[in-house]
């Protein structure tokens, strides 16, 4: 049976893409900080999919995280077909105001741990020639977001980062997809602040559904997936808007004064 690991599996889209995957029939490897709620989803998916699980708690806004977790995987022998790089957070506030310590954490996580683990991973995918990496972005990816910049430019790395990877191994049978969810009932948004701005809460859409859209995209090798019309019609609109105005669009949306 194949392994997915799914990081950022304790909650919202990542606790749903696990669901997701166990029920396409693979073992799943849970990561996240939260134990408890890691423990609490693996009996879950243990009872209705019947696959086997493994929980591994690690933070991954720790430099070695990447590697540490890639250890434990090596000392239980397990070989991960498909790596979810799902754990990620944002933060809404002027960057010279919020704390440079959650800032350069939420780089670690979104960026930093995502490429490392891929760079981990990788090479055992190509050799055998199949399974993947589904990284999750944003449709944040595709602007500047003034009073969230770190976030929205961590969601354009990711972006950037998997269209080159894919090219790269296009032809070794490794599926490398972008899940770009818009707003989603997570979270996320009381986490980061933005729950409270019309923008975001007047239409997310649920995990399960961003989850459910996220795996088939990936299952059908796709490129880049963004789950939900209006989500869709978003990006669209943006990309016949010069830069400065989507950005200015987005400072007033997500003004906080
Ligand atoms: N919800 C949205 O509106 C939305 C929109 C676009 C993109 N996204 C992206 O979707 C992904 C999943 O977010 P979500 O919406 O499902 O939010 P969520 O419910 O807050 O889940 C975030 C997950 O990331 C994990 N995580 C955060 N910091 C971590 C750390 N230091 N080490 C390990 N795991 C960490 C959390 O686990 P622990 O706290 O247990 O560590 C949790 O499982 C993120 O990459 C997010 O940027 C979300």
């Amino acid at each position: 049976m194949p392994t997915t690991l799914v990081t950022g599996a304790s909650s919202g889209i990542g606790w749903e893409l696990a669901k997701q995957f166990a029920s396409g029939g693979n073992d799943v490897v849970l990561v996240a900080r939260s134990e408890g709620k890691l423990n609490e989803l693996a009996k879950q998916i243990s009872e209705n999919q019947g696959v086997n699980t493994t929980v591994i708690p690690i933070d991954l806004a720790k430099q070695d995280a990447a590697d540490q977790l890639c250890d434990q995987l090596g000392e239980r022998s397990i070989q991960v077909d498909t790596l979810v790089n799902n754990a990620g957070f944002g933060a809404l506030g002027k960057f010279a105001e919020l704390s440079t310590d959650r800032q350069t954490e939420m780089l670690m996580v979104n960026v930093v741990s995502l490429t490392r683990l891929t760079r981990i991973l990788l090479p055992q995918m190509l050799q055998r020639g199949e399974g993947g990496i589904l990284n999750v972005g944003s449709i944040a990816a595709y602007q500047a977001g003034p009073n969230m910049s770190v976030y929205y430019a961590s969601k354009a790395y990711v972006l950037s980062f998997t269209e080159g990877l894919r090219e790269e191994v296009a032809g070794s049978g490794v599926h490398v997809t972008c899940l770009e969810p818009g707003a989603t009932e997570s979270g996320f948004g009381d986490d980061s602040g933005m729950a409270k701005l019309g923008m975001f809460s007047s239409s997310t859409m649920s995990a399960e559904a961003v989850a459910k859209a996220g795996y088939e995209g990936y299952v059908n090798d796709e490129d880049v997936v963004i789950p939900g019309w209006k989500n869709r019609l978003m990006v669209t609109s943006t990309s016949f808007l010069p830069r400065f105005a989507t950005r200015k669009l987005v400072a007033k949306l997500q003004d906080v004064q």
